[in-house]
């Protein structure tokens, strides 16, 4: 018999990717703060895609840097997977940064230095998973793969097109089986035909993974496909 005041279970059920509640972000101080958030709110749900528009200067890439553990907010909840990560220190974000969130800009910061492949193979040096040597190469080679890149890993981010570039940075981001995705104009800087590939796979790759993404765009291939679109107008989340 089931009492009508038992909790509902909880079993199976998954945090939210991305919570914000409240969170506000003021640049400076004095007469020459900027508050770039202001009192947002934000759930993206476990699995969920979200899209994010606003006019220049909103707060998008300051909300996103603030969900990746990247910037500190003044005020406010944040929490990835469950984990609130407000309280967190230097070296304890940086090892969430580095195991629970991926990251994908509008211009791609590659390693100039490194090939595609390795590249991938960084990140998980980075993130000190001692994952065998072995298995960090399948997986960053099935990326490759699965990402069109199969015969580009061997070079250098300047021998790629920008296009190629973008998925490179999307198999970086995926490389550690992320619980969150942020992406930050990932086609803005991109001609339409590139565009369009890297929109294929982002679709591809976060539907396969059923890895959740905060998408800031104002790209409408991209807005259709996500399962959501909310606003931001200076600092405040709706929609
Ligand atoms: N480091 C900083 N110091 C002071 N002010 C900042 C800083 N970074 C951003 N701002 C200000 O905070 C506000 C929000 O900036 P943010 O970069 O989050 O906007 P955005 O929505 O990403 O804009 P865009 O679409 O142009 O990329 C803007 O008024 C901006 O000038
Ligand atoms: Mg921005």
């Amino acid at each position: 018999m089931t009492a009508a005041s038992a909790p509902e279970p909880t079993v199976g059920e998954a945090a939210p990717a991305l919570h914000m509640a409240g969170v506000r972000k003021v640049y400076g101080a004095g007469a020459s703060a900027v508050v770039a958030l202001d009192r947002a709110d934000l759930d993206v749900g476990a699995h969920e895609i979200v899209a994010l528009v606003g006019p220049s200067g909103s707060g998008k890439t300051t909300l996103c840097s603030i969900a990746g553990g990247l910037l500190a907010a003044t005020d406010g909840e944040v929490a990835v997977g469950g984990r609130d990560i407000s309280g967190l220190s230097a070296r304890e974000l940086t090892d969430f940064r580095r195991t629970t969130v991926g990251f994908v800009f509008q211009f791609v910061n590659l390693v100039p230095f490194l090939t595609a492949r390795e590249n991938l193979l960084v990140v998980d040096e980075l993130a000190g998973r001692r994952r065998r040597g072995r298995d960090a190469a399948r997986r960053a080679d099935q990326l490759l793969d699965e990402l069109g890149l199969a015969d580009r890993g061997g070079n250098l981010p300047a021998e790629l097109s920008g296009g190629q570039r973008q998925r490179v940075a999307i198999g970086r981001a995926l490389m550690n089986d992320p619980e969150l995705v942020l992406f930050d104009e990932p086609t803005s800087a991109l001609d339409s035909k590139t565009g369009d590939q890297v929109v294929q796979v982002i679709r591809e790759e976060m539907t396969a993974r059923g890895t959740a993404a905060l998408i800031v765009t104002h790209d409408a291939r991209i807005t259709h496909y996500a399962d959501r679109t909310v606003s931001i107008e200076d600092g405040r989340v709706s929609g």
